[in-house]
């Protein structure tokens, strides 16, 4: 399915990820995206939403939309992730079924997976344990879309498949210190910190392990998915190199240039001690993510250097 011409409909093409694989596409000479603001089509409608695939007729949908948001955002409002969520990806996978899409990719997150599973996370733990309560409503909207998308490759044949990345970074990320995820928010903190002359104070002892992919990769791994004729229907997509908070501290810190020290609050929780994924099912094919760490942080450094003025007209949840 190498067809230039493809009438793709990323829905969420403004946020972080969807943006990024509307600018991939693009450069790969794709010149037929679709893409609609929420204001202009809510996903949550379903009228709205049978009404445009009605009127366009995407061949390909790609769905980066969702609701998203940090610990604090889930744990307030468990309802409205878990509603909205299920109501965007019903509209989006129905409709798309309903008028014949070649290939919907449905993106989700590790969350899906339960809290305890062994390490690295394979496809086959889900639904083998509890999940991390804190955010199980979006978790289980999204293992929802996961099995919506089994379900219709089993009972229609069709080409409806799911890519579980691991935490993304990178331009158009979520700065704010309030509701970012840990890599942007301490690209954040070192920045304020060099101009204040001041140390950097971050929670834990630093020695939880992570995984982080660049969005850009992730983009280019949706394209390869785009292109590819894959037997299985979920696939996890990391970079499958870890790196302790610390590490990352210290990496984020050299980039940054700030001078000063970096001290560790022990009285505040580390959180889980590793999540990594197993991305082998997915690089079997083939794909490999090609932006190392220090890449990828100073280009998302020099993003946000660009950016920082108009931070929360870009980005704010
Ligand atoms: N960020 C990460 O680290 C990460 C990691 C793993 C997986 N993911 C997955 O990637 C996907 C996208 O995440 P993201 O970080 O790009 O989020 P984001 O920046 O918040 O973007 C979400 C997009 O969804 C759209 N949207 C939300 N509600 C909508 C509605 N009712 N109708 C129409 N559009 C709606 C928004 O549109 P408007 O801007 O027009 O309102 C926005 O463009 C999610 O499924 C998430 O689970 C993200």
């Amino acid at each position: 399915m190498k067809n230039q011409d493809l009438k793709i409909f990323i829905a969420g093409h403004k946020g972080m990820v969807g943006s990024a694989i509307w600018r991939h596409l693009e450069k790969k000479g794709y010149t037929n995206l679709i893409g609609r603001s929420s204001h202009e089509l809510d996903l949550r409608n379903q009228g709205a939403v049978i009404r445009f695939f009605e009127l366009e007729k995407p061949e390909i949908v790609i769905d980066a939309a969702a609701k998203v948001g940090g610990i604090w955002a889930n744990q307030e409002h468990p309802y409205t992730f878990l509603m909205e969520n299920l109501q965007i990806q019903n509209n989006l996978i129905e409709a798309s079924h309903r008028f014949e899409c070649k290939k919907f990719i449905f993106l989700g997150s590790s969350c899906i997976y339960p809290k305890m599973a062994p390490q690295p996370i394979k496809e086959e733990y889900l639904l083998t344990g509890a999940l991390e309560p804190s955010n199980e409503g979006y978790a289980i909207a999204k293992i929802a879309g996961v099995k919506a998308c089994e379900a219709i490759r089993k009972q229609f044949g069709k080409d409806f498949i799911s890519l579980m990345p691991s935490n993304l970074y990178g331009s158009y990320d979520n700065f704010d210190l309030e509701s970012s995820h840990v890599l942007p928010a301490m690209i954040r903190k070192f920045h304020d910190a060099k101009e204040s002359h001041r140390p950097v104070q971050l929670w834990g002892t630093g020695s939880p392990l992570r995984e982080f992919l660049h969005v850009e990769d992730l983009a280019d791994a949706v394209y390869f998915t785009m292109n590819s004729d894959m037997e299985g229907h979920l696939y996890n997509v990391g970079s499958a190199t870890e790196i302790s908070i610390k590490n990352l501290a210290e990496l984020i810190q050299w980039i940054v240039g700030h001078q000063g020290e970096i001290l560790w609050d022990s009285s505040k929780p580390d959180g889980t001690p590793r999540k990594l994924m197993d991305s082998s099912r997915f690089f079997e094919l083939g794909w490999k993510p090609k932006i190392d760490l220090e890449t990828g942080i100073t280009n998302t450094y020099k993003w946000f250097l660009s950016n920082r003025d108009q931070l929360k007209e870009v980005k704010f949840k």
